[in-house]
């Protein structure tokens, strides 16, 4: 198959637009690498399903039709063998909601629940939102290189533990976590009676192409039975302004569960969301092919120029757009704010549960990140 050309080159601008991560640093010569979305257009194919029902011009209330999950469980069983029935399926307006919802199902307050660290913050912070307690199961590192250590889940799980936090590919650290792996953690989940919430919504963007991603409920019956798997097109066809996202949740008890507790509170995503959810889903494969391939070299780029500067480390990105910089052998710390004087915006890792390091998004022109680069090494070599 020959692969479209699209247009990753053009620097868009996006200040004026509420842009969160540009808005930022308004006013400031800072290139925002901070929170998680791209500095690329949509596939065209959802723009065009945008701009149809804009078109049409009536904004009312809506049931989304049966060709929505159709169209999801289609890209799920030919991408993993994955077929989820539409039954199973709950409409979100994200998964940063979805995550608190789920910890507000399961469980009591004074409950514990798990999860492996560092973590994307809001995994940090919705159990103690929903009066839980956050219990931090430390990843581990070896030459740069993160795994998920079910032993140290097992030895983690008390008395209270109830739920279980897993996110796959693992955002900040770039795994995307292998069957064995998995199955390693399932096993523990399932002796110790542990409800798993797995958050893959960084599930499309793969980026070493001898790894394929492993929904955690397609492990086997038993596991999808006790497993809450968080979705959405946001991240990888960055549409995370349009406020639709789902979960997949098979069995019904859980599901009553969580449907109890976003009753009367929780909004359906927005009409606009969901068509955009639609056309990426049954249309954007190429384009996310695409935009794979250029995020790869994009990693690529970063990880050659991080070689090169002393102390810095940079974990392989398996999956994500975001590169988890170990600055620990630097010797110096208040980085952030000295790669902000020098003109680039990153994320500190204290707020993933780690301090000494830093984030970066990739996922922009290669000559924004270039400049970028060149920002950096200059503060680097000072
Ligand atoms: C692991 C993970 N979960 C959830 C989110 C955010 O989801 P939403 O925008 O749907 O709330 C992000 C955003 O970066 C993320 O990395």
């Amino acid at each position: 198959m020959t692969t479209p050309a699209y247009d990753f080159d053009t620097r868009l601008e996006r200040s004026g637009t509420w842009s969160l991560k540009w808005e930022k640093y308004a006013g400031r010569d800072i290139i925002p690498m901070w929170v998680a979305d791209m500095d690329f257009r949509s596939p065209p194919e959802v723009i065009a399903m945008l701009r149809s029902r804009v078109e049409h011009g009536v904004f009312g209330y809506i049931e989304p039709g049966p060709e929505l999950a159709e169209a999801i469980i289609g890209r799920l069983q030919e991408s993993y063998g994955w077929s989820p029935a539409p039954e199973h399926f709950v409409w979100l307006p994200g998964l940063v909601s979805g995550l608190n919802i789920v910890c507000r199902a399961i469980g009591e307050p004074g409950d514990d629940v798990l999860t492996g660290v560092p973590i994307y913050p809001p995994f940090l912070s919705a159990p103690v939102n929903a009066q839980r307690r956050c219990v931090h199961v430390p990843l581990l590192e070896d030459g740069g290189r993160w795994t998920f250590p079910a032993g140290a889940l097992d030895e983690a799980v008390g008395e209270r533990s109830r739920l279980f936090l897993l996110c796959n590919p693992h955002n900040p650290v770039g795994r995307v976590y292998d069957k064995r792996e998995l199955e390693a953690l399932a096993e523990v989940s399932l002796r110790r009676n542990l409800v798993i919430c797995s958050d893959e919504i960084h599930c499309g963007l793969v980026l070493d192409e001898d790894k394929r991603h492993v929904p955690f409920a397609s492990l086997s019956p038993e596991i999808a039975a006790r497993t809450i798997t968080l979705m959405a097109a946001s991240k990888t066809f960055n549409l995370p302004g349009l406020g639709s996202a789902f979960a997949i949740i098979p069995d019904r008890t859980l599901r009553a569960r969580v449907n109890a507790v976003m009753k009367g509170i929780v909004h359906r995503p927005m009409t606009v969301g969901l068509w955009a959810t639609l056309a990426a889903y049954r249309d954007g494969e190429p384009w996310r092919r695409a935009l794979v391939a250029r995020l790869r070299d994009n990693r690529d780029l970063v990880a050659a120029r991080v070689a090169t500067w002393r102390g810095f480390r940079m974990s392989p990105v398996e999956g994500t757009y975001l590169a988890w910089l170990d600055l620990r052998e630097t010797g110096r710390d208040r980085w952030i704010e000295a790669f902000e004087a020098g003109g680039v915006g990153l994320y500190d890792g204290a707020d993933f549960g780690t301090p000494g390091f830093l984030r970066l998004n990739f996922a922009c022109p290669k000559a924004l990140l270039v400049e970028a680069l060149d920002r950096m090494e200059r503060v680097i070599r000072g």
